[in-house]
């Protein structure tokens, strides 16, 4: 079997890597891609929304499916375009992947499938949020409607954070619609479905770190680093999870004729106190695809074939095939360049990557790295590594992932300490 994965992140890395060692995938190609994912598939220089550019190349190389990585090639419309023509695809069809790409519909979607949230309400104006704002006061978290790479979205718990938030909104994110909701405290968790628009089956539950410094300080990344499986919720709350957060939005959008096929991620709230559960727990978010860096937790731990579960999601195998774990933790912590989140440092080099993986248990994932003229690794900006440990439980596995994440240097990198404590 041939198979395509389209995107250029650790995500994808994971994704290429855990490909490339099943015996029954013959070929992987990658699109765009990385200096990293180059040692495990095949990778061509299409960019993950050049969408008539992938089904070309599918097409003239006999690829079986394409497996999509980032949310921007969904709201391109690639999964769309390949139905149409017969192509197998792992991801949901555009109007699906609203699911992500508009936190206004996400929020209709979850009330109309009773899903547990937090109440909102969405203003279509500056002057609308502002007077919601100012009547409702803080705490009140703000999110802008569209793709906004996890950096849309404001928790607002001292007053004198609404004006920048409202700058930022209305300045370089230039939201339309903003989604104003409830403050929710707890501790947060990722629940993956894989979905074939008719059933799902849950993949191992991760937990991500958002903030950029220790102890959850800092601004909004995109994810600084992943455990899997989360201690923070037992088995019994991730069947509550399915039959409550994912079940019912997988029937709502099937009765709406716009059916969801794809990896469908529900981002938790879950409340401290084990009372409070699960009653407690509260959707914040779907994402319509892996998350990054959970992806590199989990499949790191995955033993079942990945080509059944791709397959079954695609909708060319019926049988629902079973998922295997290894019996490892997970732990994966991100390197990500000067600077980021704001402004990010490029072309710097990074060494030591020969020597990370090494390192027993380690496995070592490219996010934006490239070669320069002089044949040596640098960074691109933004997250460029993300270093998976795997240990018997979450402390030996930590340990594995830092002890590899110091062996590599990189000038001014950001990097927290206290993942998986
Ligand atoms: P989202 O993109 O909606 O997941 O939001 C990004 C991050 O903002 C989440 O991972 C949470 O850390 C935080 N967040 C979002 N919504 C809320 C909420 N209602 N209450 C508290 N924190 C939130
Ligand atoms: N780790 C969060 C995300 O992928 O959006």
């Amino acid at each position: 079997m041939k198979v395509l994965v389209v995107g250029s992140g650790a995500r994808e890395h994971a994704i290429c890597w855990r490909l490339a060692m099943s015996r029954h995938i013959t070929y992987v190609a990658c699109a765009p891609g990385n200096a990293g994912i180059a040692t495990c598939a095949e990778v061509l220089p299409i960019g993950a929304t050049a969408v008539n550019d992938l089904l070309k190349i599918v097409q003239e190389k006999g690829i079986d499916l394409t497996v999509v990585g980032p949310e921007v090639a969904l709201e391109a419309g690639i999964v769309d375009l390949f139905e149409s023509r017969g192509a197998a695809i792992v991801g949901p069809s555009k109007a699906a992947a609203l699911l992500e790409s508009s936190k206004a519909f996400a929020k209709e979607v979850m009330v109309a499938a009773g899903v547990p949230t937090a109440s909102y309400d969405v203003c279509s104006t500056q002057e609308e949020l502002r007077a919601l704002c100012a009547r409702k006061g803080a705490p009140l978290v703000l999110k802008a409607d569209g793709l906004a790479s996890g950096k849309g979205v404001f928790v607002i718990t001292d007053p004198k954070d609404f004006e920048p938030a409202f700058e930022m909104l209305y300045g370089p994110i230039r939201a339309e619609k903003v989604v104003a909701e409830e403050f929710l405290d707890g501790v947060e968790v990722s629940c993956i479905f894989a979905c074939n628009g008719d059933d799902l089956i849950p993949l191992a539950p991760a937990h991500d770190y958002k903030r950029l410094r220790d102890n959850d300080e800092g601004p909004n990344t995109g994810g600084m680093g992943s455990v899997c499986p989360s201690p923070r919720i037992t088995g019994a709350e991730l069947e509550w999870i399915q039959e409550r957060c994912a079940a019912p939005i997988l029937k709502e959008m099937k009765r709406r004729a716009t059916p969801f096929k794809g990896f469908l991620y529900a981002g938790l709230m879950v409340p401290r106190d084990r009372a409070r559960r699960p009653e407690g727990m509260r959707v914040l978010e779907y994402n319509t695809r892996l998350g990054d860096p959970e992806c590199q937790a989990i499949l790191t731990r995955l033993a079942s074939e990945p080509h059944e579960l791709l397959e079954w999601i695609a909708g060319v195998r019926k049988e629902k095939p079973t998922l295997t774990w290894r019996s490892e933790v997970s732990t994966c912590v991100v390197i990500a360049s000067n600077g980021y989140p704001e402004g990010v440092s490029k072309g710097d080099e990074i060494v030591g990557v020969d020597l990370a993986v090494l390192v027993p248990s380690a496995v070592v994932f490219h996010a934006s790295t490239g070669v320069n003229e002089k044949g040596k690794l640098v960074s691109q900006g933004g997250r460029t590594l993300s270093v998976v440990g795997l240990g018997p439980n979450v402390e030996s596995s930590r340990q594995v992932a830092y002890k590899a994440v110091d062996l590599i240097q990189l000038k001014g990198r950001r990097v927290r300490r206290d993942i998986g404590s």
